[in-house]
């Protein structure tokens, strides 16, 4: 299609975040503000905003704002202005926000997006408080925002919620289990995982805007599982990016995942391909867990060798093209629809 008279004025995926971000700033800064001001503080580092000192630092370590713009866009996408999604644009923002200060702790992870996580600038205990406050101050926010769908949008924002925590529960105790025999993680408990934990707020965000543009149900389902798709491409991306990303790129440590015995998609899929290098990697991992640098080298390699990498770009590849034929089978705007698309292609294309 690239270059049809149709297409001219497609936006790229960063034009499409950047315009959504600006249409959403002043109704983020203004729930951030009705924060108790120390967890206010801790909030907006976390949005990059500001550094510890509480100094601002504009667009510094700002988050892309995808959740904010997929409920924007499912608003435009059943017609409706995306000024009615704004509520549900800072809802999922902050939630978004409170799951990553919350999961940084329970990952024991210092660095996110190139400087030190909340819980390392601030401590664990005020990092959680924050982590807190930002889903109180989401839920509340929505709640209070007058119109004849907000009842709907809350239900969808609490199912979203419970179904993240779910997927957070899993992906914890999945740490403990064996990665190989009777009690490994099989490939459908990690979709259940890895949809809970990323794909449910991405479908959300969507599904919100749809719900506060008045779009039917039917709508609004085929656009939370066009998110939950590409939430599972978006993880998947995410688990190759944990292992072989550069963190100078991704602003994450690398290796974290393999240190603490995660069981991503690229291991997993190692592990069931049973070639020389599935089995050396096998032995190796009932071992012990690789604790040193050499060590998550040596498993990063032989997951590699043994097609785990291939194997989880062909499962975003998948899940990708799930959430566009969702979106494609479903009538929608033409513009909203071409920037969906376009944002879709471009989140999966991080390591395409
Ligand atoms: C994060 O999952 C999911 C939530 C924050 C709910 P991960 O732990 O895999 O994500 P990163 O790599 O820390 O961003
Ligand atoms: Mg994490
Ligand atoms: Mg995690």
């Amino acid at each position: 299609m690239q270059g049809t008279v149709e297409d001219v004025d497609v936006p790229s995926a960063s034009d499409v975040l950047r315009r959504c971000r600006e249409l959403v700033r002043p109704a983020l800064v203004d729930a951030v503000g009705r924060l108790h001001p120390w967890t206010g503080e801790m909030a907006a580092y976390s949005l990059g905003w500001s550094d510890t000192a509480g100094t601002p630092e504009p667009g510094g370590s700002e988050g892309k704002g995808v959740r904010q713009a997929l409920a924007l866009l499912g608003a435009e996408a059943v017609g409706a202005d995306a000024a009615c999604a704004v509520p549900g644009a800072v809802a999922v923002e902050l939630v978004h926000t409170f799951s990553l200060l919350h999961d940084d702790v329970m990952d024991a992870d210092a660095l996110r997006r190139r400087r030190p996580a909340v819980w390392k600038a601030y401590g664990t205990g005020p990092a959680v408080l924050a982590g807190d406050a930002l889903l109180a101050r989401a839920v509340t926010g929505l709640a209070e925002t007058p119109g004849h769908h907000v009842a709907a949008a809350v239900r969808r924002l609490c199912g979203a919620l419970n179904d993240l925590v779910a997927g957070q529960a899993e992906d914890l105790r999945f740490e403990h289990r064996p990665w190989d025999g009777p009690g490994a993680v099989g490939p459908e408990e990690y979709r259940s995982m890895a949809e809970g934990k990323t794909g449910a707020l991405l479908g959300c965000a969507l599904a919100l805007g749809a719900v506060l543009g008045g779009a039917p149900e039917p709508t609004v389902a085929a656009l939370d599982r066009a998110g939950r798709h590409l939430g599972l491409a978006f993880q998947a991306v995410d688990d190759i990016l944990g292992i072989w990303g550069d963190p100078a790129t991704t602003g994450k440590p690398v290796h974290a995942d393999l240190h603490r015995g995660k069981k991503t998609h690229p291991v997993l899929a190692a592990l069931a391909g049973g070639s020389r290098a599935a089995r050396e990697l096998g032995t190796l991992l009932a071992s012990a867990r690789p604790t040193d640098a050499a060590a998550a080298e040596r498993v990063a390699s032989l997951v590699e060798e043994a097609g785990g990498r291939a194997a989880t770009r062909g499962e975003a590849r998948r899940h990708l093209d799930a959430a566009r034929d969702a979106l494609r089978a479903t009538p929608l705007t033409r513009t909203a629809a071409r920037e969906l698309d376009v944002l879709f292609a471009g989140l999966a294309d991080r390591v395409m």
